[in-house]
């Protein structure tokens, strides 16, 4: 059921210093899932880059991040031979850092809504943007929107790179593009597997949640044809099956290596999001299980302590994504 509310941009998370703690603590995470000590992939040679945007930038870890990289620290003052303008906007400031830390590292910050269109003196001036973690906030429409308004403020050969997430828990090897995953989890209708607490979890996250705003939950599988419909060539796309919770005590080798710690800071991580979502959706009185409406507190709660059980006890995983893709 996508509903009225199903606008382009719908966020569903808090922002508290709460939740920007959870995004700095998770941007590591995701640093040592993507393998690497930086901001950037190998892919990108920083020395192209004089115009950086970094858009839906939350508490600007990432931009922080690459305002810190030693060959770009030393390119932040405009008086350096060799300038970087780093750029960083959100629908809301409230997780910004404070004014003289961004002033300080030569960073603007600005309001703006990525489903909008961008200032026209920003057209064709970017090289880089980088977008993360919006599958909990842009409808189907949203995405189109905004990848179209990267587009037209990237320089032609600028670069998008997106980081992001397949909402769906899984159990192993039910992955990006497998015909056993599609068919098990995403196609088939949720009452075949409610014996499965990933399966009741998934479940309710749609029904209370993706369906309502119309949000992607299969986000990594989608983007490819999303980039290449805006006309953007494709120049990496990697996809990793992150253990959550016990899962990552118990991974193969040559997959994802987590610690446990880090498994356990991913099922609370998740729990947090669950808990934020479920709330929300139980004010709005919206909140569906698989057995129908959950419409009390004890009910919401009931459902969170299944999903945080399953993540403690056998574990989960998720798949995410970070694309590469070029304006041609
Ligand atoms: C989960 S946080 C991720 C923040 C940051 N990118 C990171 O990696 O930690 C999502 C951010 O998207 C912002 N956001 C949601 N909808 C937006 C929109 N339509 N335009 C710009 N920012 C948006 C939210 O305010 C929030 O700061």
């Amino acid at each position: 059921m996508i509903t009225d509310k199903a606008k382009d941009s719908n966020y569903v998370l808090f922002r508290g210093e709460s939740e920007t703690n959870r995004l700095n603590r998770q941007y590591n995470v995701v640093k040592k899932v993507l393998g690497r000590t930086n901001a950037l992939p190998s892919s990108i040679n920083s020395k192209g880059l004089s115009k950086v945007l970094d858009i839906a930038a939350g508490s600007l870890v990432w931009t922080l991040d690459l305002a810190r990289t030693p060959d770009i620290s030393t390119r932040l003052s405009p008086e350096s031979r060799d300038p970087i303008y780093l750029y960083a906007c959100d629908i809301s400031s409230a997780q910004f850092p404070p004014v003289e830390e961004t002033r300080k590292l030569g960073i603007t910050t600005f309001l703006h809504d990525m489903t909008k269109p961008f200032p026209e003196d920003m057209k064709g001036t970017f090289d880089l943007v980088n977008m993360r973690l919006l599958v909990l906030g842009l409808s189907e429409q949203g995405w189109e929107k905004a990848i179209r308004n990267i587009y037209e403020i990237l320089k032609p050969g600028g670069l998008l790179l997106i980081f992001d997430f397949n909402t769906h828990f899984v159990r192993q090897g039910r992955g990006v593009k497998s015909e056993k995953y599609e068919a098990e989890v995403s196609k088939e209708p949720f009452e075949s597997y409610t014996q499965d607490w990933r399966t009741r979890t998934n479940a309710i996250m749609d029904r209370s949640c993706i369906d309502v705003n119309g949000f992607i939950p299969d986000l990594a599988n989608g983007l490819p044809s999303m980039l290449a419909k805006a006309s953007f060539q494709q120049e990496s796309y990697a996809a990793f099956e992150v253990p959550v919770g016990a899962a990552a005590t118990r991974q193969e080798s040559g997959k994802v290596q987590l610690s446990g710690d880090e498994g356990n800071f991913l099922a609370e991580n998740y729990r947090l999001i669950y808990d934020a979502v479920w709330s929300g959706a139980l004010k709005k009185g919206v909140l569906q299980g698989v057995d129908g409406p959950i419409d009390t507190e004890e009910g919401r709660l009931a459902a969170l302590d299944e999903t945080f059980k399953g993540f403690s006890e056998e574990g989960a995983f998720i798949w995410w994504v970070e694309i590469v893709a070029k304006r041609i």
